[in-house]
């Protein structure tokens, strides 16, 4: 039996991963671990205590609180910690950089300070491709686990400076780390704020979807539980000190997937998209190459990526009770980048 902490396990992926984990590990132990920001959705979690009453425990705390934090690693004899909790909207950290900086790095370091004092077997950090910065749209380039860090954006500055502290308290301090840099990823229980539920729920509410200009930018797309089971192969499998990127390989520009959303839902297309000023810095295109998590731990994904994104779609539309609270919280207005330049907090 292990005792895991989930940090951000409120999030979408975090969510997921505590599914995922109590469901493949009968004996392990979990706790949530979260803040409970705007981003939080606790009936992500509603499930769980029903279905696992004895094996999973929350605490409503910051990354940042280093005493809360080392209590809660001590209390629950805490062995690894699988860190997700972060400032995750790259729209956001436009106009609200410093939180971004704060959470993801300074939250980080007094995450990972109480991490080395409980004397944790494993911290894993959970990281973005977005770090590497991005790629121009018409090359066959990939990024590496040495390629250098340009993010360009403060969403990604934050989390390549987070990935830098991790590896300074690995080399620094001992601190026993793997660290994975995932492309983008999609399924159940996403906040309506990031493009796929965004899209989802402004159809399904009659409202067309707001593409920036540039909507043949491409993302990386990755089903959620092909993450959680990296992240689970890492943790058995993988280096102590070493980072993985996790990527599916399959490329889909933003336009790609209006598309695709007009014809699960079965929409006109035309009056379904609306385009607006793209975001400040809006990157161009990531790829990851995952060779080194494919070859040395065997790990594919196994989600078909359109059976994986019609299930997605068809959950949105059918988990209205879950999205609609959170509609109050979307107060990044996608549609006025023209007037939001130069501002920020
Ligand atoms: N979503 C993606 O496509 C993707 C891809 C690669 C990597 N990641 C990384 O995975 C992680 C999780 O992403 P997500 O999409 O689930 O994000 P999310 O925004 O859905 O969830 C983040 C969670 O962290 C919590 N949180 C924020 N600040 C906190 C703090 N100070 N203390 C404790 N909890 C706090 C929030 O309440 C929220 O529940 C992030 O680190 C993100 O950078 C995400």
């Amino acid at each position: 039996m292990r005792s895991i902490l989930v940090t951000g396990g409120a999030g979408f992926i975090g969510s997921n991963f505590i599914r995922y984990w109590l469901d493949a590990h009968p004996n392990d132990h979990l706790v949530g671990y979260d803040l409970l920001t705007y981003a939080a959705n606790s009936a992500s979690l509603a499930d769980v205590s029903g279905r696992w009453p004895d094996r999973y425990a929350f605490v409503q705390g910051d990354i940042g609180d280093y005493d809360l934090a080392l209590r809660t690693l001590r209390q629950h004899a805490i062995e690894v910690v699988v860190h997700f909790a972060a400032e995750s909207h790259n729209s956001r950290a436009v106009v609200q950089p410093a939180a971004f900086f704060q959470t993801n790095v300074v939250g980080t370091v007094q995450l990972m300070r109480a991490a080395l004092d409980a004397n944790v077997e494993r911290f894993h950090h959970v990281s973005t491709c977005e770090v590497y910065g991005d790629l121009p749209l018409d090359s066959d380039e990939m990024f590496t686990e040495s390629s250098p860090l340009v993010p360009k954006t403060p969403y990604n500055a934050s989390k390549a400076g987070a990935d830098l502290a991790v590896n300074a308290f690995h080399r620094t301090y001992g601190l026993p780390i793997t660290v994975s840099n995932c492309a983008n990823n999609y399924g159940p229980y996403q906040f309506p704020e990031k493009v796929i539920p965004h899209f989802v729920v402004s159809a399904l509410q009659g409202k067309p979807m707001t593409l920036y200009r540039s909507s043949r930018n491409k993302r990386e797309w990755l089903h959620v539980d092909d993450h959680c089971r990296a992240i689970d192969l890492i943790l058995s499998d993988g280096d102590i000190g070493e980072t993985y990127n996790v990527g599916s390989g399959l490329e889909i520009d933003v336009e790609g997937i209006a598309d695709r959303i007009v014809h699960v839902l079965g929409l006109d297309a035309a009056a379904s998209k609306v385009y607006v000023p793209d975001r400040p810095s809006h990157d161009r295109r990531y790829l990851l190459d995952s060779a080194k998590l494919r070859d040395s731990l065997g790990w594919a994904p196994d989600v078909d990526f359109e059976d994986g994104f019609r299930r997605t779609v068809l959950w949105y539309r059918d988990n209205g009770d879950w999205w609609l609270p959170l509609l109050a919280r979307l107060d990044i207005d996608e549609r006025g980048w023209h007037s939001a330049v130069g501002k920020h907090a």
